[in-house]
Order: C-alpha cells, then structure tokens, then sequence
C-alpha cells in the first residue's frame, strides 16, 4: 500500500535519517517536510515547505497525509529560556497534532524521550510526559510515542553534556541487563528505522515504544 508522509524536523539528528530513510522506502509515494530553512535534499518524492513554526496554521494543507512524523526537539542551552524550550517541544507538536486531526490525517509518530514523566520534577521529563499526554488525548486513530535513551550519532553542534554521558554510558552499556536495557544508548539512525517500521504497522490507539524496544524493532529491519 503506498503511503504518504509528513516530517517535522528534517533537519534534526533523527530526522535526518527518517528522511533519508522515507525517500528510499517504496512504500512512501510522496513526502513532505516543514522546515524553516530549505535543506540541500531534492528528490522526486520531496516536497520542502519553509515555514514559521510559529504560524504551522499557515501550512495546515500539508498535514493531508497518512502519517505525520513529529522529530522536532530543541535544548534550553540552545533555545535560550524553559519557555522558548516548552514552545519547541511542547507548543509545536501539540499545534501539529491538532492540525494532523483537523486536515484527516490518521497517524501521528511523535519522538519523546527515556523518562518522560509529567508528574516529574525535572522540567525536561515534566514537559516530554506533558506533550506526550497532550498527543495521546487527541482524537487520532493512531498515536505512537517513542521514548528514546541517549542518541547516538554525528553531530555538527556540540553538545559537551551528551558527549560525556554517551562515553560513561557506552562504557557500562554491557551491564545494563533486563528492565535496565531501556537506558542503553541507542543510534538515531535505529530510532528512524523503528518509528517507520511502526508507521507501516500502523497500530490503532496509543502505543509507547521504551528504548529497548525500539532496539529490537530497529533490529528486525537489519537483520530482513
Ligand atoms: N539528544 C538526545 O540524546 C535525546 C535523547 C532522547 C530524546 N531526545 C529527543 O529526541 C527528539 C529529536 O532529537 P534530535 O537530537 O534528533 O534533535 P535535533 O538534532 O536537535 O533536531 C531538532 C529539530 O527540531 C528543529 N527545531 C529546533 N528548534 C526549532 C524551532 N524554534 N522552530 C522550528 N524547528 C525547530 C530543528 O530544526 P532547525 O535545524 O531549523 O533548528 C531540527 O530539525 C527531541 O525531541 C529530543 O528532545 C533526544
């Protein structure tokens, strides 16, 4: 069955490879990304719509398509303020949620992260558990939200933080066994694979995918 595809945040880590990985797949006919500047991609599958995230009304035609797939994160170093954070990461992919309903659309992928909570303490996790909770009271057919662990893979921003934690966490992945798998870190790349697998399953209600899992599905496609 062909299938038809919007992402926001191609330009990110994890949607980079989510576009890379749509272009090649078959079974999407035509993809569509929103960005705010134009990306050096061209394909015959490809639309690009440059657009102000602020106004995502203005582009509400382009949520016509099956599945939206929501990559869009920032940090508060980089975002400047927690407000200018929450907007991102909050604001954004609710706004897209309700456009992805209002324009027909029937299945939204949204990328969350490992402990997204909104009972928690932490601002980070309360604000992932709180968009989590935003897109799964939606009223689309299909809601599926990954939480991944550490990302792994090539950056052009430094991030000193994550790069320090990625070598302490690649060091004692080995031990993180059973119901501690889920805080290995995990490549992008495997995130993109995982949320298209289930994009092409496309599971009714709302589904959570725990890092762990996420390896393991990525893992089915590389092993096919
Ligand atoms: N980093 C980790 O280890 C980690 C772990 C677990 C979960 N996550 C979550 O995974 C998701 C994807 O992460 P990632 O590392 O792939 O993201 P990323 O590389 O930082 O990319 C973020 C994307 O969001 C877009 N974006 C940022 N600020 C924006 C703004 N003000 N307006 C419009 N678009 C904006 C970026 O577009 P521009 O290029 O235009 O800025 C980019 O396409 C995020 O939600 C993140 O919180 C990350």
């Amino acid at each position: 069955m062909s299938r038809t595809a919007l992402l926001l945040g191609a330009s990110g880590l994890i949607g980079g490879y989510c576009l890379e990985l749509l272009l090649a797949d078959p079974d999407y006919t035509q993809v569509t990304i929103l960005v705010r500047q134009p990306l050096p991609t061209s394909h015959p599958k490809l639309t690009q719509r440059i657009v102000n995230f602020d106004r995502l009304n203005e582009a509400a035609d382009a949520f016509q398509v099956q599945d939206v797939f929501c990559c869009l994160g920032t940090t508060i170093k980089t975002a400047g303020s927690q407000e200018a954070f929450r907007k991102v990461d909050f604001n954004y992919p609710t706004e897209s949620v309700r456009l992805a309903l209002q324009q027909g659309a029937t299945q939204f992928l949204l990328v969350s992260s490992l402990g997204a909570d909104a009972k928690s303490s932490v601002f980070y996790s309360r604000t992932k558990g709180e968009v989590e909770r935003a897109v799964a009271a939606s009223d689309l057919c299909s809601v599926q939200i990954f939480r991944p662990s550490l990302l792994l893979g090539q950056r052009t921003e430094v991030r000193t933080g994550e790069r320090i934690a990625e070598t302490v966490s690649r060091a004692i992945s080995f031990l993180l066994l059973g119901p501690l798998r889920k805080y290995r870190p995990i490549e992008a790349r495997a995130v993109a694979a995982a949320m298209i697998v289930i994009a092409k399953q496309q599971p009714t209600g709302i589904h959570i995918y725990e890092s762990d899992r996420i390896a393991q599905i990525a893992a089915q496609t590389e092993s096919q």
